[in-house]
């Protein structure tokens, strides 16, 4: 049963976790920079890179205290090494790097959005049993979270192919953007899903892109211009700032509820799309939008079975990246000591 010990610092989130046998988590410790960014209402870099350099070396002491175990039982190193900002991963890649080579232990380098996906096996050390035995391949992955929103096919663990991803915005990235428009807070994803509880979904009939027929591509931001210019009124030669008043309370709920529903109609299209397409036999989604409550309850009646992690692994953590470094590791798929960082735009070219 190997022992992982999983390192994520690809955003702004510095994360350290041990997991036994690719699923059992015995720590998950996350320092979140939440507050650092929250005026700037998205990620600064260089505030993250910093951010990163004062935390790594603490989060993981503590991972492997809280796991219970010694340095030396540790079977390998993963450490997520793409995509991400470029300061960012450094950070975490040259910690892992430095242990891989002190401590003698195979390094093994993670896809952090495939990683995402692994999430739904992760559980903590005293759960019950595998809840998701109904796992069957192939099936489709969708990944959607603050930087990504894309659709895999997945054969197995170690056979994961991208077949669609946004052309533009992520999903989470609207969300956030639609919520700073909105007045409302950072991250915006959790506001807007508890205001959408209690507005009308049909209150603004918001745009779904769908692009060709077959595309499994997404495309966010017409949404995100539509909601703009619902909210400030559309810029012309006589007003150019449209300045239109600020919704009241109950059209801010509204207009969450429409946002969200305009998304969660797109995100089903596209899975049912892809599920024709390959054939699937279920889906997994993971990434931050995972959480979202009306997601979840969309996707109850869903033609195959849809498999969501557990709350606590649908945002950035280090547990998935020990996880899908685990699939490496029983492979033997180790990484050398020259592995690279390589960033979003190094990613999607
Ligand atoms: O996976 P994640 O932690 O980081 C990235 O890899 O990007 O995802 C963060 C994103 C943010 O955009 C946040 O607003 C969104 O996930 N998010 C949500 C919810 N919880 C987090 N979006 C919609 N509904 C939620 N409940
Ligand atoms: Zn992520």
């Amino acid at each position: 049963m190997p022992i992982i010990l999983g390192i994520e610092s690809t955003c702004d989130e510095t994360a350290a976790a041990v997991v036994v046998d690719g699923t059992r988590v015995l720590s998950n410790v996350i320092a979140s920079q939440i507050d650092l960014h929250a005026k700037y209402r998205g990620v600064v870099p260089e505030i993250a890179s910093r951010a990163h350099i004062e935390n790594i070396l603490p989060v993981i002491r503590e991972a492997i205290a809280t796991a219970g175990v010694t340095m030396p039982q540790l079977d390998a190193i993963a450490v997520a090494h793409r995509p991400g900002l470029i300061g960012s991963l450094l950070i975490g890649v040259t910690a892992a790097k430095t242990m891989a080579w002190a401590l003698g232990k195979p390094l093994l380098a993670v896809d952090h959005v495939q990683a995402h996906l692994y999430s739904i096996l992760l559980k903590a050390d005293q759960e019950a049993p595998d809840a998701h035995s109904g796992l069957r391949f192939p099936a489709i992955g969708m990944v959607c979270s603050g930087g990504h929103t894309a659709l895999y096919r997945i054969s197995s663990w170690s056979d994961i192919q991208m077949i669609g991803s946004t052309i533009d915005d992520a999903v989470g990235e609207a969300y956030d953007k639609v919520a700073a428009i909105l007045g409302l807070g950072y991250p915006g994803g959790p506001i807007i899903d508890r205001l959408a509880a209690d507005g009308d979904a049909n209150a603004v009939k918001f745009p779904r892109t769908l692009l060709d027929r077959d595309s499994l591509d997404f495309s966010f931001s017409g949404l995100k211009t539509a909601v703009l210019y619902h909210v400030r009124g559309v810029p012309s030669r006589r007003d150019p700032q449209a300045t239109k008043p600020a919704p009241t309370q109950a059209e801010v709920t509204d207009i969450a509820a429409s946002f969200q529903s305009a998304c969660i109609d797109v995100i089903l299209k596209k899975l049912r799309r892809a599920t024709d397409q390959f054939d699937a036999r279920c889906i997994l989604i993971g990434g931050g939008v995972s959480a979202n409550r009306g997601l979840r309850a969309a996707l109850v009646n869903f033609p195959v079975p849809v498999h969501f992690p557990p709350l606590a692994y649908c945002t950035d953590n280090a547990a998935m990246i020990a996880g899908l470094g685990d699939v490496q590791y029983r492979a033997g798929n180790f990484a050398s000591l020259e592995l690279d960082a390589i960033t979003y735009s190094q990613f999607r070219r």
